[in-house]
């Protein structure tokens, strides 16, 4: 894998989302790059943004607390900018069928004035988009190529598939240079534990660590493909860097497909906890995809990016992070 990283080194870098559990991950790499880093945030209580996340870097890097919803912060801090992270996101998909105006204000909303204060202050940025699997709505074979049609079965889907196209749209029409990277669930440091929004990851990880029992909807057979999040760092860094990667999408994906039983398995060789077999709620089981792993591999030929670090040892790396931080993540 190239990821060029002398490219970063005294380049304006801006993060949308920058508080968060990913855009925190990739400041941190990026302060380390010798970027000049500013990170956007709302820091919306119930998303997963805080100024904890960024302990490490707090005094190297810009923090610029406002809500890309409004576009005015926007015509300002995308100007001089050589790279621009687009990572802010509601991401639950339950939260946006019950409140499916805020998915649109924070997917939708903050994406359009995003690319539009691009196109009028600095057409020159690159872009990266965060997307999600969740486009492409229940799989009909696997694992899920990006030609695989795109019919998401939730809001939050549709509004990051329009999101999507807001920048491949921009990209064609304008020139502005945006790729775009559907991930898939992404673990690791600096995500938020507490609630039950960040999705199942995060929630067993809770679970595990505090020693309460785990509920596995269906019996927990269905399949899912992981990505540690340093190796979503990279793929975003390769991505941006890569030219033959602007105007298209690309998915992510991890080497194989686990059962949900084998990621709480996993945790189970060093946390104590029980685990039950229950039904799948109602509202859960609508927006449910089944079985999910993606192919990587279009990415990995125009980047050579392949993710590193396994579930195993990426659940270990984790679960010491939250140990040693436990009041900050998960009291
Ligand atoms: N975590 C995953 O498994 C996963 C998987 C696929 C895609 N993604 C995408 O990656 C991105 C980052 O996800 P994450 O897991 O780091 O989530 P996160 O909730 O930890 O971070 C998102 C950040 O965006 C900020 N934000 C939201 N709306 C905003 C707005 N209107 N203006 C400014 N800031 C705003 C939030 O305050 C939060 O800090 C999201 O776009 C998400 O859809 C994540």
């Amino acid at each position: 894998m190239t990821i060029l990283t002398d490219a970063f080194a005294d380049r304006n870098v801006l993060i949308t989302g920058g508080l968060g559990f990913i855009g925190s991950n990739l400041a941190i790499r990026l302060v380390d790059l010798g970027a000049r880093v500013t990170l956007l945030d709302s820091l919306i209580p119930q998303f997963g943004g805080t100024l904890v996340n960024i302990a490490p870097v707090r005094s190297r890097v810009i923090v610029n607390i406002s809500d890309m919803r409004d576009a005015n912060s926007l015509d300002i801090l995308v100007q001089g900018q050589d790279y621009i992270f687009n990572l802010a996101g509601q991401v639950s998909h339950g939260d946006s069928m019950r409140d499916p105006q805020l998915d649109l204000g924070v997917n939708c909303v903050s994406t359009m004035n995003l690319v539009e204060a691009c196109r009028k202050h600095n057409p020159a940025a690159r872009l990266l988009y965060s997307s999600t699997r969740q486009v492409y709505g229940r799989p009909e074979k696997l694992p899920v190529s990006e030609d695989h049609p795109t019919l998401p079965i939730d809001v939050n889907g549709i509004n990051k598939l329009a999101a999507e196209y807001y920048h491949l749209l921009y990209h064609g029409t304008y020139g502005i240079r945006s790729t775009v990277l559907r991930m898939t669930n992404t673990f690791g440091p600096r995500q938020r534990l507490r609630g039950d929004r960040q999705g199942f990851a995060a929630i067993f990880l809770r679970l595990a660590l505090a020693g309460e029992k785990i509920s596995l909807y269906g019996g927990g057979g269905q399949l899912r493909d992981f990505n540690y999040v340093d190796d979503v760092v990279d793929a975003m860094l390769s991505a941006i860097t890569h030219d033959r990667c602007f105007g298209q999408f690309f998915n992510l994906g991890s080497e194989r497909a686990y059962s949900l039983i084998e990621f709480v398995e996993l945790l189970r060789q060093t946390c104590r906890f029980e685990l039950e077999s229950v039904p799948f709620p109602e509202d859960k089981k609508i927006i449910d995809i089944g079985d999910y792993y993606g192919d990587y591999s279009k990415f990995h030929e125009v980047t050579g990016w392949t993710p590193r670090v396994k579930l195993a040892e990426g659940l270990e790396r984790s679960l010491a992070f939250y140990r040693e931080h436990k009041a900050d993540y998960w009291p």
